[in-house]
């Protein structure tokens, strides 16, 4: 008998296939009774599939007496209750360092795109205005500053990137790295006021939740603008969208808000605002690769080997 699996939502086609090839597969997503569903399928369930923003809320794995692993299809696992999910027996995996160049490509697109106006300039060329004269100077990436929050795998090849634009890069996070020759910024304030550039890539937590508060965007101020590519959770957003609004802050280009899909983006339709719908690993050959490894990590279970990516906190 194929073990029985939840998955919450759907993944890329060839991981799907493959679950469903080795496990009964329960679509959460698809079920309109979702108490139903759960009282029906709960008890016979071993592994859930899910991913970064759908998660695995605590009534549900208390719905799953069975629950062995949780395969996040993600390396986020902030949506994942963790000591929750462990306490309860269940092993959780991620997918960590295969997405680490689409997430730096996508907040290199994002800074380039704000910073020289590129989705504006575009919808110029459209509406036919440029024959009425040229669209207006943009600012540079070169030889400006880029702070990083969260210098760990991804923000670590966007530095990299930023470095081969000639930009200066610092850090913020915890502690100092070794072996790292960026300046490190101690204070997250102080970053900010010294910086043109924010990159947020530091994980979704109880400890990070509005650590870019509004005292933060100030300091980085109307020359400066904030990329986020890790979770809307992080930033004050009624104090950035406020901000943009008065000029108090320069720009932002967004990949990720505090609730997703953006249920109003009004406060963020400005032209100092660049909006991506969280499509940060979403290349079709990323995409192949964490959904192989959610694939990998269950077999793995499942065959009473080691997990691949397994998360401890
Ligand atoms: P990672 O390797 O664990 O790096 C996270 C970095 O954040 C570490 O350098 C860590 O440094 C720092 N950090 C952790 N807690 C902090 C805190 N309280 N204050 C300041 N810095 C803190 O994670 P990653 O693989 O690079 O992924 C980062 C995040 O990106 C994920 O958790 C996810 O939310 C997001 N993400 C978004 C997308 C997207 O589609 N937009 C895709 C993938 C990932 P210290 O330990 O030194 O503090
Ligand atoms: C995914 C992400 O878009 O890895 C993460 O943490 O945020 C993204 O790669 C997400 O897991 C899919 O919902």
């Amino acid at each position: 008998m194929k073990p029985e699996i939840l998955m919450m939502g759907p993944m890329h086609p060839l991981c799907m296939e493959a679950l469903e090839a080795a496990y009964t597969v329960h679509r959460y997503w698809e079920a309109d009774n979702k108490t139903a569903f759960l009282a029906e399928n709960g008890p016979g369930i071993r592994a859930v599939a899910t991913n970064g923003h759908l998660g695995c809320p605590e009534a549900i794995i208390t719905a799953l007496p069975k629950l062995e692993i949780i395969s996040s299809y993600g390396v986020g696992y902030d949506a994942i209750p963790v000591k929750f999910a462990i306490e309860h027996g269940a092993k959780i995996t991620n997918t960590p360092d295969v997405l680490n160049d689409a997430v730096a490509e996508m907040a290199m697109g994002l800074m380039l795109a704000l910073c020289r106006r590129i989705p504006q300039a575009d919808v110029f060329v459209r509406e036919g205005k440029w024959a009425k004269g040229g669209y207006p100077l943009t600012g540079e990436l070169t030889d400006r500053t880029v702070g990083i929050l969260g210098l760990g795998r991804i923000g670590k090849e966007i530095a990299r990137r930023c470095e081969a634009f000639k930009m200066k890069v610092v850090y913020h996070g915890r502690r100092a790295q070794e072996g790292v020759e960026w300046t490190y910024y101690a204070d997250l304030e102080e970053m900010a006021r010294d910086v043109d550039w924010l990159v947020v890539i530091a994980p979704g937590s109880a400890e990070t939740k509005g650590i870019v508060s509004r005292k933060v965007l100030e300091a980085l101020g109307p020359d400066g603008a904030i990329v986020n590519v890790a979770r809307g959770t992080l930033i004050d957003e009624a104090a950035m969208a406020e901000l943009l609004a008065n000029g108090g802050l320069g720009g932002a280009a967004l990949d990720v808000f505090e609730e997703e899909p953006l249920p109003d983006p009004a406060p963020f339709l400005l032209d100092n605002v660049v909006l991506s719908p969280h499509q940060g690993s979403a290349t079709h050959k990323t995409r192949a690769a964490m959904g192989q490894l959610v694939v990998d990590n269950l077999a793995a279970h499942f065959a009473g080997k080691p997990l691949l990516t397994e998360v401890t906190e």
